[in-house]
Parts: C-alpha cells; sequence; structure tokens
C-alpha cells in the first residue's frame, strides 16, 4: 500500500527573545489509508507541533508534507483553508463553545459552509447518533462529562466528513473508564469511515488500543518506528524502554481491563 501521509524531512523551530530552539529535526513518517498511526513521547518532544505542522497550523521551516495527491506545503493561504476542512481535529482540553449547545457546536463547521438548515440538522442527528449523545442534543458543554464533552468534539471533528482526523492526546483528561470508551470510538469511525487518524498520546496504554502502528518521537527526533506489537514486545529507543517499564509498573498497581497480556 503507498503512503497516504507523507512526512519527509520536517524540520521546526521556534524563536523566543535570542534563543531559538529546534524542535522538529527532520521527521519522516509514511502513513497508510485508514490506518490509526500513534505518536508517542514525552512531555515536550514535539508531538503537537509534528501534527500541527500538518495542517499547519505551524509553519514548517523545511520539509515537505503530503496528504494524498496534494503537497499540503505548497498550498496558497486560499488553498490551505479549504483543504483544512476535510482534516478533523480533536483536543485535550474539548476546546467546545461554552455558550452554544451540544447541536450548535456539532453545528458549527457547517454554518462556515453555508450548508443549508436542514442538511445540517440531518448531519448533526447523525453525528449525534454515531457518537451517542442523541439525548444531549439541546445541552450545554458545563453540563456534559469529559468523556461526553469529547464525543461532542468528535462529533464537530467529523462535521465536514474529513478523510483525516488528528487527536492531540484526546483523553488524557478522562478518566480510565471514559478513555476506553473514547479510544473504541475512534476505532469504531476509523473502521466505519475509514478516516485515517493520526493518534497523539503519551499513553502508551491508549497506543496499544487502538493504533496499528507508532512512532516514538524524542527531542524533536523519530528513534523508532514500526508496528505497536513490535515495539511492545521489544522497544529499541530509550523513551520506548522507559515507557514500557511505567507501563508495566503501572499494570502491577492497578487493574486497567483491556489490552492485551503484554
Ligand atoms: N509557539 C511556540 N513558541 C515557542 N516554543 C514553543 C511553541 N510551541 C511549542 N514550543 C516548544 O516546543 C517544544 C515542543 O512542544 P510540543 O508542544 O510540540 O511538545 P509535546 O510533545 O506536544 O508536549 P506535551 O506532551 O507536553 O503536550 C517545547 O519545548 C515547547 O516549549
Ligand atoms: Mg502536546
Amino acid at each position: 500500500m503507498s503512503a497516504y501521509i507523507r512526512i519527509e524531512d520536517l524540520h521546526k523551530s521556534f524563536k523566543n527573545k535570542n534563543e531559538k530552539t529546534e524542535v522538529l529535526k527532520g521527521i519522516d513518517l509514511s502513513i497508510n489509508k485508514g490506518e490509526i498511526y500513534g505518536i508517542v513521547g514525552f512531555s515536550g518532544a514535539g508531538k503537537s507541533t509534528l501534527v500541527r505542522c500538518i495542517n499547519r497550523l505551524e509553519e514548517p521551516d523545511k520539509g515537505r508534507i503530503f496528504i494524498g495527491d496534494t503537497e499540503m506545503t505548497a498550498l496558497s493561504k486560499k488553498e490551505l483553508t479549504k483543504r483544512r476542512r476535510k482534516i478533523g481535529m480533536i483536543f485535550q482540553q474539548f476546546n467546545l463553545f461554552d455558550s452554544m449547545t451540544v447541536f450548535q457546536n456539532i453545528a458549527y463547521p457547517l454554518t462556515l459552509e453555508k450548508v443549508s438548515k436542514n442538511e445540517i440538522e440531518q448531519r448533526v442527528d447523525k453525528l449525534l447518533e454515531l457518537v451517542g449523545l442523541s439525548d444531549k442534543k439541546h445541552a450545554y458543554p458545563g453540563s456534559l462529562s469529559g468523556g461526553q464533552k469529547q464525543r461532542v468534539g468528535i462529533a464537530r471533528a467529523l462535521a465536514n466528513e474529513p478523510d483525516v482526523l488528528l487527536s492531540d492526546e484526546a483523553t488524557s483528561a478522562l478518566d480510565p473508564q471514559s478513555t476506553l470508551a473514547i479510544l473504541d470510538l475512534l476505532a469504531q469511525i476509523n473502521d466505519e469511515l475509514g478516516v485515517t487518524i493520526i493518534m497523539i498520546t503519551h499513553e502508551l496504554e491508549a497506543a496499544k488500543r487502538i493504533c496499528g502502528k507508532i512512532a516514538v518521537l524524542e527531542n524533536g527526533v523519530i528513534t523508532e518506528k514500526g508496528n505497536t506489537r513490535d515495539i511492545f514486545l521489544d522497544p529499541k529507543s530509550s523513551t520506548g524502554k522507559i515507557f514500557l517499564e511505567v507501563y508495566r509498573e503501572f499494570r502491577q498497581e492497578h487493574t486497567y481491563s483491556g489490552g492485551g497480556g503484554i
């Protein structure tokens, strides 16, 4: 299978006062269509910067990014705005509008597209059903649990029928049970809608549950990538090894349902 998302020699630095910090130091990554691909690494490794470069919320300094036949890094601002509509994004803190109902939050990207009222109503109802929140249509985010808020975030991210979904620590603010439910929802969406998902996480358990492949990001460099199972069984990078050790210790202390017997 040829890669659907291709990242070639991606570099990104930030300048603060007189200091320049190199955050991404030559990233190469290939992700197939329909995969759920995990990016794991410690805080500050550059994970968010990497996914934000994919839809150019951050402008790369160097390198090329392709989604299908489109070179993201070659698009004009206008072309980029159009392409971005087909790239959904979900976040750790959900980023919902508190003054809008669940319906209005999910409908928001569609109202920007000038989709007709009827069509919006139909699409939002379908999305509510998909994420299991039909009974919360007129509720406000303030009255929802974290897991329910993330379901709204997911429905909103899917409103424009994206082919790619970027998930930045989407389960990190949730309790273990809600985490599992949201991970399973993402797997269901991937399966039913064929959306390619890039999932950033610092929870190896989460990556193991739904990601077929992972890349380990360490200080702006990918130190290993491949099948999740292989990396779990025999991590080569120092981050991979530490992650696995923490994961095992965690499993000894908690009875965490889900996950295999590694
Ligand atoms: N807009 C910015 N300006 C300056 N520095 C930034 C900016 N965004 C990120 N950085 C720096 O880049 C580095 C990587 O940040 P990034 O948010 O990509 O890491 P991360 O792996 O997502 O971390 P976390 O797990 O904590 O979310 C950090 O040192 C951070 O301080
Ligand atoms: Mg981050």
